[in-house]
């Protein structure tokens, strides 16, 4: 029971410690802080920047400019119920086999090809588009 509360004052003092180090005033100190403490840019693991550059060379043709859909050739990502309601794992695997026009699912008449119409999108490339599509669905 001593050793324990011995132990909690040593966390606590080191604790202290690394608190009144990070407080310091010095810029240097201060800036590496704000560095640690900056959330990650987007959840899942997809990289979402990469993502963005695949999304300019295979999708955007069809999803617009910012995912807002083009009449007549792909449905808007903004908003949509479907990309909302599933989970990264879920719009890989759909990603991966897209929506032919027989799917009760599609609404638009136009099919939405395997792996949008480019087949050397590997699993990892997927994924990255996911977390891009992500950006555009807060
Ligand atoms: C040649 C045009 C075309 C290209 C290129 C294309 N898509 Fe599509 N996409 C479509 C169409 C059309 C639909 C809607 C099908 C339907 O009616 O359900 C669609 C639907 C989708 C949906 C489902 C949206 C929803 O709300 O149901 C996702 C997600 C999607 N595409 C992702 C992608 C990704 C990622 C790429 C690039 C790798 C891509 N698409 C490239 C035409 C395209």
């Amino acid at each position: 029971m001593r050793r324990g509360i011995i132990g909690l004052l040593a966390v606590l003092a080191l604790v202290f410690a690394a608190c009144s180090e990070s407080t310091g005033s010095d810029d240097t100190t201060a800036a590496t802080t704000a560095v640690t403490e900056a959330p990650p840019a987007a959840s899942g693991d997809g990289d979402s920047a990469n993502g963005e550059a695949l999304y300019g060379g295979s999708c955007i043709a069809c999803h617009g400019p910012n995912g807002e859909g083009i009449e007549g050739l792909g449905k808007p990502w903004v908003g949509s119920e479907f990309i909302n309601g599933s989970t990264d794992d879920e719009m890989v695997a759909f990603l991966k086999v897209g929506r032919a026009t027989d799917d009760p699912l599609n609404s638009t008449g136009i099919a939405m090809l395997p792996k949008g119409g480019n087949p050397s999108l590997t699993d990892d490339d997927l994924q990255d588009l996911v977390a891009y599509m992500r950006t555009l669905n807060t």
